[in-house]
């Protein structure tokens, strides 16, 4: 489930065979955990940390790193508002290093998503069952469709309590996908055409698209299989590293604050083995193109 490494800075280099087993681990949707991996805060940026920067109404603060633009926020002074910039700059500087040098073959296709800060205890969220990330879930988002594209993610725990950031991972994607696909109904013709007329979704809606968030949305909402899924609880201590393919690997994250984190995207045809995506398993069990 885990795949532990010793590192302890952001600008490491790998061997040729670290990189080739970390790959091959992570399209076969297990996490690369690096327990002393750490991302360090300034003590103006420890001030940050704080649940009341975050505007209730979203779920995280987010930073777009290509046009510098942060929001999810409130009460922050001009001040505290660039620093924040800055500290989700840095890192996702860092991550997008690290990921280059981990994984070499990737590196041309990479696409750069958003950074988030996540201030708010997460046992402690009050949120409509699709959005409660405390169920079993693959990732997939309503409004931004990734046409059959990769979501990893770099995650660090930045607790300054050392309190660990909480998770449960439950079974392998094929299982899921098994076990969900066939009860999934096919959209409304011309639905995606609407949604995205309508400036719904921010680009179109695929089959794929479709389909994951309809798993998405059925497992969460599912709560003897919530209860009765191969499961298991992992802790991320505070001061800890780890990447994971989160539209793969089934996770519910139970408990923690103050944790940043950087999404990249990736084309299932820049994997060294596409048939593991969940777009070519999708298109496995429905035995059609979903892109
Ligand atoms: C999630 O992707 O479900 C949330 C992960 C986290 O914030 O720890
Ligand atoms: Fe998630």
């Amino acid at each position: 489930m885990l795949q532990t490494f010793s590192t302890q800075k952001w600008d490491e280099t790998f061997s040729s065979s670290t990189q080739q087993q970390a790959i091959c681990n992570l399209e076969r949707g297990q996490i690369l955990y690096f327990p002393q991996l750490a991302f360090a805060l300034s003590p103006e940026e420890r001030n940050l940390l704080s649940p009341i920067y975050a505007d209730p109404h979203s779920k995280n603060i987010s930073y777009q790193p290509d046009n510098n633009k942060l929001w999810g926020v409130q009460h922050l002074s001009d001040e505290q508002h660039l620093q924040l910039k800055l500290m989700l700059d840095r890192f996702c500087n860092q991550a997008l290093d690290f990921i280059h040098a981990l994984f070499p073959q990737y590196a041309q296709y990479l696409v750069l998503g958003r950074t988030s800060f996540r201030p708010v205890q997460i046992s402690k969220r009050q949120t409509s069952y699709r959005k409660d990330d405390r169920r079993l879930h693959v990732d997939a988002f309503p409004s931004a469709p990734n046409q059959g594209k990769r979501i990893l993610r770099v995650f660090c725990n930045i607790n300054p309590h050392g309190e660990d950031r909480v998770w449960r991972i439950g079974e392998p994607f094929e299982q899921v996908a098994h076990r969900f696909i066939p009860n999934i109904h096919k959209p409304f013709p011309g639905s995606a055409v609407c949604l995205r007329f309508l400036k719904i979704t921010k680009s179109y809606r695929t089959l794929y698209d479709h389909y994951m968030l309809c798993l998405h949305n059925q497992m969460k909402a599912d709560e003897s299989y919530q209860k009765k899924a191969q499961q298991c609880e992992v802790r991320f201590p505070a001061g800890s590293t780890w990447i994971v393919q989160t539209d793969q690997v089934s996770h519910a994250a139970m408990e923690g604050q103050y944790t940043v984190e950087q999404t990249v995207h990736l084309p299932p045809h820049a994997m060294q083995d596409e048939s593991r995506s969940p777009l070519r398993i999708l298109e496995k069990i429905l035995k059609q193109p979903l892109v």
